[in-house]
């Protein structure tokens, strides 16, 4: 698969390119551009390595805003606007990436997210104290298929620091009142993704975002947990390709 490099502010980006649809994938917590591998060879589009991961370049990051300004000036330079999709922490950059930079958004995809993304403090804490036997807790958590987080945790336990850092800036992120409160109107058509047996973003938060965002749908895919691209990749590309007629 072929790789796209942008630069923002002298840092620069790596992405992960499909078939040349005006699509951007960002991944979650600790994860990279290889996760969208599936849906990069079915459907098509750009994944990014979000700054500090994969073959991205380092950058200083405080909060998920800032993610969202590197992702957002990418998209710029590279499509103009794009349909935004994102995975768990992925998908609050890309509520942040319509929120800040609203231009540079057609279409919004938010799969096992929320609006506010609070971490077992076991987590936290456990990636700091026992990294290996923590990145293993936190894959049986994100898959529902054991085998697969079995051969996923090792990937985690390589990346705990950055996992850590990823998962403290989802601790912190919570737009829950604002949405609640009207403050927060998203007015593109959005998709909203989420596996049935989520246990890291159960259905009831893609059910919070269902609510309060007026052209939205969800679809609740069957047998999967929070890694649902990766667990149920033809359903997933399925309602996405469904979606995508919209445009
Ligand atoms: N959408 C809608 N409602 C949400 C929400 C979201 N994204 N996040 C929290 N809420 C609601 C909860 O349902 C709860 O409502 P209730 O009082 O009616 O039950 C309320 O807000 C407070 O919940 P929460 O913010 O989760 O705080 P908590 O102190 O009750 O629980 C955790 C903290 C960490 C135990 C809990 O958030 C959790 O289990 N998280 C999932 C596990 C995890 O670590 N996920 C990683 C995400 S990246």
């Amino acid at each position: 698969m072929e790789r796209v490099e942008v630069d923002v502010d002298a840092v620069k980006l790596s992405f992960l390119k499909g078939k040349d649809v005006d699509i951007v994938y960002i991944h979650g917590s600790g994860c990279d551009a290889t996760l969208w591998e599936s849906q990069l060879s079915d459907i098509g589009g750009y994944a990014v390595d979000m700054p500090n991961h994969g073959e991205s370049c380092k950058a200083e990051i405080r909060d998920i805003d800032d993610y969202a300004y590197f992702v957002a000036k990418a998209i710029k330079k590279i499509l103009g606007e794009a349909i935004v999709v994102g995975h768990s922490l992925g998908g609050a950059v890309a509520q942040k990436v319509y929120l800040n930079h609203p231009k540079v958004v057609k279409g919004l995809i938010l799969v096992g997210t929320g609006v506010r993304l609070r971490v077992l403090p076991q987590i936290l804490e456990g990636l700091k104290e026992k990294p290996e036997e923590t990145a293993k807790m936190t894959s049986r958590y994100a898959f529902s298929d054991e085998k697969l987080a079995d051969e996923f945790s090792k990937l985690f336990a390589e990346r705990a620091t950055i996992l850590l850092k990823d998962l403290s800036l989802c601790n912190r992120f919570d737009l829950l009142e604002k949405y609640r409160g009207g403050e927060i109107k998203i007015d593109v058509p959005t998709l909203i993704i989420v596996g049935e047996k989520d246990m890291l973003t159960p259905v009831k938060y893609s059910e919070f975002l269902k609510q309060h965002i007026p052209n939205s749908e969800m679809v609740v895919i069957p047998e999967a947990g929070h890694m649902v691209m990766l667990e149920k990749p033809e359903e997933f590309n399925r309602a996405v390709k469904e979606f995508l007629k919209k445009f």
